[in-house]
């Protein structure tokens, strides 16, 4: 505590020295500061330029954010997953529309309320926007402190976010909440990073108690890990010349919105055989399908979940022997180009 006076001036000095260039930090505009945390939330920095700027390119205000079909939005986004995220940002764009005649909203609790944006990133916004003075708390912000303060109980309990935040309510520029935000984050990305901190040259090795106490690779700890689930998947892959099918993902799950090949969800990880397929279909029978070739399980992992992915190559004489009404008719070459799961591109490149 003794330092706060003197440490929003340190860590800006530092981040003077040492900020990378990065295209959102060239911007006051709300509307583009949301758009590359709403990204980064879902990517490292590197990556993230290239869709911070075709996003902006092609949207370049809220209005015309509001206006894209959500199939677009949805494709502007692939390879970065997670698409709700995408979802969220394209809904909010029309909520500002309808709710805020077009404005992006200039307080913290209206950002706050947009969907699919928290806490970070209301802070975020407001300061590197607006000026206002709400602290970011992140994970490496949650790393920064919790290092310099000798926090040694797990980070991720509400008892010691609600310390951290205190903390950096007393610790926050209040002349300069942007660049403090944009020098605390930086901070924790390239300089006081999780498995290498450059403690030797830090600026603040004098005060920091992990350094101090040798508790550097202790903190942060982290409470138990959350139990993972398996689920496994088999997409089928039909073909009938230059066709094939795929359906829109429309429950509420994983994926919503992003086009697949017809799926069969099992409980465990099983092959199946032709005639399993067929049971999922009225009017064809196991001996009108060839099985081509079997795919190799692809996992992809999703927060909670590992996803074991097959895939089934299968030739069908008619291909309107599987149709179902949610099913498109689509041309083979043409289904990279749809909204797809990463485990589905990835299959597919
Ligand atoms: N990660 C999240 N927000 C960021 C920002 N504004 N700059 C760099 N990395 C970030």
């Amino acid at each position: 505590m003794a330092y706060s006076n003197t440490f929003k001036n340190i860590l800006i000095d530092w981040y003077e020295d040492h900020k990378r260039d990065l295209p959102w930090r060239h911007t006051v505009d709300p509307y583009k500061i949301w758009l590359s945390e709403i990204i980064l939330q879902q990517t490292r920095v590197v990556q993230g330029i290239s869709y911070y700027k075709a996003f902006v390119t092609k949207y370049p205000t809220v209005a015309d954010l509001a206006r894209a079909s959500e199939d677009d939005v949805l494709t502007l986004w692939k390879g970065l997953g997670y698409y709700s995220r995408a979802r969220n940002l394209h809904y909010s764009a029309k909520f500002i529309m309808e709710h805020h005649d077009g404005n992006f909203p200039r307080e913290y609790k209206d950002i706050l309320e947009l969907k699919g944006v928290g806490k970070y990133t209301a802070a975020a916004i407001s300061s590197f926007a607006y000026k206002l003075s709400y602290p970011v708390v992140d994970g490496n912000v949650l790393r920064v402190i919790s290092r310099l303060y000798g926090i040694t109980d797990a980070i991720d309990t509400p008892a010691v976010v609600k310390r951290v935040y205190a903390l950096s309510d007393t610790l926050i520029d209040k002349d300069r909440p942007d660049q403090y935000n944009q020098a605390i984050m930086e901070f924790g990305a390239i300089q006081c990073t999780v498995k290498s901190p450059n403690c030797d040259n830090c600026p603040f090795f004098d005060q920091c108690v992990a350094r101090e106490e040798h508790l550097i690779n202790q903190i942060p700890c982290k409470a138990k890990k959350i139990k993972r689930k398996s689920r496994f998947f088999h997409y089928l892959i039909w073909k009938d010349g230059d066709q094939t099918v795929v359906q829109r993902r429309e429950d509420k799950d994983i994926w919503q919105g992003l086009y697949q090949y017809p799926l069969i969800e099992t409980e465990n990880i099983k092959v199946l055989r032709a005639a399993d397929i067929c049971k999922d279909y009225k009017g064809i029978r196991a001996n009108q399908v060839t099985v081509q070739n079997i795919s190799d399980v692809y996992v992809q992992k999703l927060t909670h979940r590992d996803i074991h992915t097959r895939f089934y190559h299968l030739l069908v004489s008619d291909i309107q022997l599987v149709i179902k009404e949610e099913y498109f008719l689509v041309d083979q070459k043409k289904v990279p180009n749809f909204a797809l799961p990463k485990v589905i591109d990835a299959y597919l490149s």
